[in-house]
């Protein structure tokens, strides 16, 4: 999942962990190293945390100037210390994200070799190792197994008889490298470089390259040189440290005031009050929206759907990443698709995007790490401003993800003639009171954690909502399961009597997500229809709600009242609020989950 490499001119294994650490967010179940010590690799792994490894390399210490690192986030093959990477063959050391897809044919071809572990990422170490056995040069030997190997990844490489090098490659994940002063650097992203360098040369589909210390040799695709550009990254000090917050998951649901004001200053003009529509995107034009994405940012975009369809009459479609180019979907050329992701990493997102590329739609990427190859390959790159996120449970890129979509939402409004500017410009004055609206959501934390005490035996939750707050309702049940581990399942309110109210049973909680909106009385409806069979409600409103909903619900939590546009947000802060707590209670890892990654660079 993480990848680390330095080529230098002075020891590099505690730098490589050093990287490692950085990358932790990501999540992972097992890391390791690789130095070249003179002529010869040394290699040292641990399941489990980093600091495992750390342990390792204290008491059976290895370095060198060159070396290779990885955190493994397991796909095939238990996360075992066997499986953990680097792997080796022979002379040669290999990390690598992503899934080899041919490794089970090339293994075959390979039956005469020993193999130790079950990934598929050992096929490469072994497919250069034969090609070196063979006479091949390092350089020629690389360029071959790249030829061979079917589906994504990034490759770190090195290899005993080529001290001076560390060789890299980049096909469907992504890859940077740093250059140094005296030394260059590889890493998955440009987190894990940062105290090493902030100027990155970006790899392309189907590059690969030669690392030197002082200088890099990058081919394309057909091994053919090419220059790619040196970019220099601008770093924010905000993830040093989780300041005074024990998780960066709660410094994060705190920072939301902040990060939510900066997303609206990118995307309204505060003086005029209207949305500064980004260059490209033309909502006139346009026949459908087509929203793609994976996790919390498809609830992101479900939200959205709401928003686009009430206030501007525009369509949209939204699918999940990994159905969505699998299912054939009917695109009309006036369509325009936006990929909704955090990282703008996603395997299965981008694939989608450049699907609807390939039918020549216009694109737009709506991501947190503008450097992210979704950024860089849509049509239009747009930013959402929540700045580096590294609790895997997302928080704050969400309500940023939303609060953006819905300032797009007003802009398509306006520019379709759906609404006149006076109403857009309501629109847009309501939206800059959602920051502080927000400070007010997060001075429930104490409630909300008290409720959060009382679920820490649920066997199963229930989450309800109705119109907007059905994503939210399925957002709070995945954030509740992600670091809790508690069973939780989403639904809108009134499908809950067609199956799932089946399970409820005395005592089953029953989250009600449901703000004083149209829908209200609706809800309250369903409510009941629990309640009637036993279940524990708890309600989360605002204080209309709360007053309308006495006697219903012995637990109320009253969250600010806020528009149709903001309450999503809103509601989304209560539902963080009460995952967090849950988990703490439980004890769970809330800034790592067990078994998840941050960024998904397979599909
Ligand atoms: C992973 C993360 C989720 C995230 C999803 C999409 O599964 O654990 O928190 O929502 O990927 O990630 P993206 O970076 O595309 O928003």
């Amino acid at each position: 999942c993480g990848i680390v490499g330095i080529i230098g001119y002075k020891p590099v294994s505690d730098r490589l962990v050093t990287g490692l650490r950085r990358l932790e967010y990501r999540g992972y179940d097992s890391a390791g190293i690789a130095v070249l010590d003179g002529q010869t690799i040394l290699r040292r792994r641990a399941k489990g945390k980093i600091a495992n490894l750390h342990d390792k390399l204290i008491s059976d210490p290895i370095d060198g100037h060159s070396g290779i690192a990885h955190t493994r986030w397991a796909t095939h093959g238990a996360p075992t210390e066997d499986n953990a990477h680097p792997h080796q063959a022979g002379r040669v050391a290999v990390v690598h994200n992503g899934i080899i897809e041919n490794y089970a044919e090339i293994r075959d071809a390979l039956a005469h070799r020993k193999f130790e572990s079950e990934t598929d990422t050992e096929v490469a170490a072994h497919l250069i190792d034969e090609a070196l056995v063979n006479g091949a040069t390092p350089r020629d030997a690389v360029a071959s197994a790249l030829a061979q190997f079917r589906g994504a990844y990034a490759l770190g490489i090195l290899i005993e008889g080529a001290e001076d090098e560390i060789f890299c490659a980049r096909h469907g994940s992504p890859l940077a490298i740093g250059v140094g002063d005296g030394e260059m650097y590889l890493g998955s992203d440009a987190m894990a470089l940062a105290p090493l360098t902030n100027k990155l040369i970006y790899l392309e589909e189907g590059d690969w390259a030669v690392l030197r210390k002082t200088s890099v040799e990058i081919f394309d695709k057909d091994d053919t040189p090419v220059e790619r550009p040196v970019t220099v990254v601008a770093f924010t000090d905000e993830i040093a440290d989780k300041g005074q917050y024990p998780h960066y998951m709660l410094k994060e649901i705190h920072e939301q005031p902040e990060t939510l004001s900066r997303t609206l200053s990118h995307y309204l003009d505060p003086i005029e009050m209207r949305v500064d529509m980004p260059d490209g995107l033309d909502f006139a034009a346009i026949d459908r929206v087509i929203i793609v994405a994976c996790g919390t940012a498809y609830y992101a975009g479900m939200v959205a759907k709401y928003m686009f369809e009430q206030i501007a009459g525009l369509a949209v479609d939204i699918d999940i990443a990994s159905e969505f180019r699998y299912r054939d979907p009917v695109l009309s050329p006036k369509s325009l698709m936006i990929v909704v992701s955090q990282s703008g990493e996603t395997a299965d997102t981008l694939a989608a995007l450049r699907y609807a590329k390939s039918f020549n739609l216009k694109t737009a990427a709506l991501v947190n790490v503008m450097t992210s190859t979704m950024a860089r390959e849509a049509d239009i790159a747009l930013p959402i401003k929540a700045g580096p996120e590294i609790g895997v449970a997302s928080t704050k890129a969400f309500t940023s993800q939303t609060c953006a979509l819905a300032t797009l939402a007003v802009g398509a409004a306006f520019a379709r003639g759906h609404i006149d500017a006076d109403t857009a410009a309501a629109h847009c004055r309501d939206l800059a009171t959602l920051p502080q609206r927000v400070v007010e959501a997060l001075l429930c934390s104490d409630d909300i954690a008290q409720v959060a005490a009382t679920l820490i035996d649920a066997k199963s939750i229930f989450f309800l909502g109705r119109g907007p707050m059905v994503p939210i309702a399925l957002e709070g049940a995945l954030k509740l399961k992600e670091i809790s581990y508690i069973h939780a399942e989403g639904y809108a309110a009134g499908e809950l009597k067609h199956g799932p109210i089946a399970l409820i049973e005395t005592g089953t909680p029953v989250i009600i997500i449901a703000p004083d909106d149209a829908l209200f009385e609706k809800t309250v409806s369903n409510l009941q229809e629990v309640a009637a069979r036993g279940a524990r409600i708890i309600l989360l409103t605002d204080a209309k709600g709360a007053d309308a909903a006495k006697g219903l619900s012995k637990t109320i939590v009253t969250l600010p009242t806020a528009t149709p546009l903001c309450a999503p947000i809103i509601q989304a802060i209560g539902q963080q609020l009460l995952a967090y707590h849950t988990a703490v209670t439980l004890g769970t890892d809330v800034d790592q989950p067990r078994n998840l990654a941050k960024s998904v660079t397979v599909e």
